[in-house]
């Protein structure tokens, strides 16, 4: 901590401090506390600016399924976020006998994930009987609340980092019942790249 010795430090911290240059150690070992609550007091205002420790969390969550250094954790859930969920709503078993259907309702959706020239296809990640869930490589069922599982069988790497809290961000709490973002919280899954950006500042160069 740095002290500037000015009008606005009390004369009670301004003599102990002058006791302090002139070598008076054994005067500054007896009164050490009472110059402490002094620093403490004069710090004050300053308690007011500290953050709150668990930031209160207002959306939905969802256990997750995974653990995390063997204890549990919460990521966002999703569902209520995707508009068109409950999938089953049109995609039942009866066929769809409409010219152009795929464009009129899903044209929105323009997959740029993958390698150029062999994009993923939808049944690459979703159902191809069930649209109410995603799918893994073995076939079974993936919760659209929990699609990290899908995202994490190919990027891996990003996943264990997430896991760890080194890739995504978090919610609420460092360790025990974390709160974390799930990856399509972030991504989108169709086309999960970000536009490269210039950061908001810039370092000054030094002269
Ligand atoms: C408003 C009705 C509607 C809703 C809601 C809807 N779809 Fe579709 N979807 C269609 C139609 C119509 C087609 C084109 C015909 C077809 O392939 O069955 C289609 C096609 C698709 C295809 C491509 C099928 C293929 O074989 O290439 C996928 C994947 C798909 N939908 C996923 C979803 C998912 C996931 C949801 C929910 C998040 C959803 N859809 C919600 C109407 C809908
Ligand atoms: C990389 C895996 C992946 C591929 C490939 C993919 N999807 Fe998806 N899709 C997802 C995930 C994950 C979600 C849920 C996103 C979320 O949580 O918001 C989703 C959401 C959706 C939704 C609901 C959200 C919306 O925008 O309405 C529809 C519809 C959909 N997908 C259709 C398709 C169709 C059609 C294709 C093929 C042209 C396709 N998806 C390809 C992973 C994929
Ligand atoms: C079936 C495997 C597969 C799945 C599942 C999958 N991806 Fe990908 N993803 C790829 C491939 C392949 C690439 C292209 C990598 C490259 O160009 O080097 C890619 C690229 C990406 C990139 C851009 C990487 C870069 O270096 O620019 C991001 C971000 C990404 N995926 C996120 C996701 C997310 C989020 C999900 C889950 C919703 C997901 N992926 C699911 C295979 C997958
Ligand atoms: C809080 C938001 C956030 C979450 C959650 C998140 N990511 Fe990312 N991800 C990013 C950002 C930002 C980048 C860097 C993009 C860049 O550099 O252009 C990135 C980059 C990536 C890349 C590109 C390669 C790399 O490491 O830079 C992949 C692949 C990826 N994420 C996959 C995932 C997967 C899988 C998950 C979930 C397990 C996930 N992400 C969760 C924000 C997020």
């Amino acid at each position: 901590m740095k002290i500037t010795i000015n009008s606005s430090i009390s004369p009670v911290i301004a003599s102990f401090l002058i006791a302090l240059f002139l070598g008076g150690g054994t005067v500054l070992a007896a009164n050490e506390k009472s110059l402490l609550t002094e620093i403490k007091e004069f710090n004050k205002p300053f308690d007011s600016l500290s953050v709150k420790q668990v930031q209160p969390v207002t959306r939905k969550t969802v256990k997750a399924r995974e653990k995390y250094q063997g204890g549990s954790f919460q990521v966002l859930a999703r569902k209520q976020a995707i508009e068109r969920y409950k999938c089953s709503s049109c995609h039942k078993d009866k066929p769809v006998l409409v010219n152009q259907a795929m464009e009129l309702t899903h044209s929105d959706i323009a997959i740029n994930h993958g390698r150029k020239g062999n994009e993923l296809t939808c049944i690459d990640c979703h159902h191809p009987d069930d649209r109410d869930y995603l799918e893994d490589k073995k076939g079974r069922k993936i919760d659209f609340d929990h699609s990290y599982q899908l995202c994490g069988q190919c990027h891996f790497r990003q996943k264990r980092d997430w896991l760890g809290g080194a890739h995504g961000k978090r919610v609420s709490n460092w360790a025990g019942d974390r709160v974390i973002y799930n990856c399509a919280s972030c991504h989108n899954p169709h086309s999960p790249r970000f536009k490269k950006r210039f950061p908001a500042t810039y370092s000054v160069p030094l002269d």
